[in-house]
């Protein structure tokens, strides 16, 4: 066990990428707070893990980031800032409220929690801080502004936090594409397009997150941003290339 009796906070823990991130720390001997907004999720992972604690709130709320902050007994060697959530964009179009809620979620709630432990004297000496972005911050869709908003200002934020932790902790981000998180069945063409062939698993995320928690094998990494998506922001696709044509041209 690479952690045993190592301290972590993952947000958004109860599901998804998060829920499999805190399995696999407390496998490897860490004590887990997580925190989320899903009460039954929550709840359930906590009976089933005792070196797990759920902690029922939002992420975007500031007192409940203080309460959070305040409950570890013991400095946290692990923060892993996950949870987001999208809310559309111009076409929608997503609100004033929105989008301010969706950039508090994803880029507020990771500044001010790290700022919270570190004004507490609650973030370990060697501490890794890991926050999950995503290829949008690079690319989009339409009608996905405030999301990637969120993750282009968490990529921003990821720099600026590793120069002012300089030599107390590392602070990197992954940014991963499509992963399979149960909710939607990828179909034969989904997988194709992407240069591995296949859509991304949460153990995918799961691994680079242990990697980069583990200063033994991560320790000259800070201020980084890891793509985790199958090579599919590097393929460039002009109308006519693979059989694809633009609709109507
Ligand atoms: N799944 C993907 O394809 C993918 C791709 C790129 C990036 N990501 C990123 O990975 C992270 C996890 O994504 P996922 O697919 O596992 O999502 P998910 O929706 O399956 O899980 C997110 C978890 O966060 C919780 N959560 C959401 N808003 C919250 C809030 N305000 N306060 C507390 N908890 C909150 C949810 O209840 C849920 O348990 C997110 O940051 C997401 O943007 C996911």
């Amino acid at each position: 066990m690479i952690f045993a009796d190592k301290r972590a906070i993952v947000t958004g823990g109860a599901n998804g990428i998060g829920r499999h991130i805190s399995e696999k720390l407390l496998d490897e001997g860490a004590y887990v707070h997580i925190i989320d907004i899903d009460i039954d999720a929550g709840r359930d992972m906590e009976g089933r893990h005792e070196r797990l604690k759920f902690f029922h709130g939002d992420v975007a709320e500031r007192a409940v980031l203080e309460v959070l902050a305040a409950t570890p007994a013991q400095p946290v060697d692990f923060l892993v800032n996950n949870a987001c959530v999208g809310r559309g964009g111009l076409l929608a179009p997503c609100s004033h409220a929105d989008f301010e809620y969706v950039q508090r979620v994803g880029v507020t709630a990771p500044y001010y929690l790290t700022s919270l432990l570190v004004q507490n004297s609650m973030l370990a000496d060697g501490a890794a801080i890991v926050n999950i972005a995503s290829t949008r911050a690079m690319q989009s869709q339409p009608d996905t502004e405030a999301y990637s908003a969120a993750k282009g200002g968490l990529l921003a934020l990821t720099h600026a936090m590793a120069v002012s932790l300089a030599g107390r902790a590392r602070v990197n981000a992954i940014s991963p594409g499509w992963i399979d998180t149960g909710g939607y069945e990828a179909d034969l063409a989904d997988k194709a397009q992407h240069p591995v062939g296949r859509i991304g698993t949460t153990e995918d995320i799961v691994q680079m997150v242990l990697f980069l928690c583990d200063g033994e094998k991560s320790g000259f990494i800070t201020g980084q941003n890891f793509v985790i998506d199958g090579g599919m922001s590097k393929l460039m696709i002009y109308h006519g290339d693979y059989g694809w044509k633009l609709p109507g041209k």
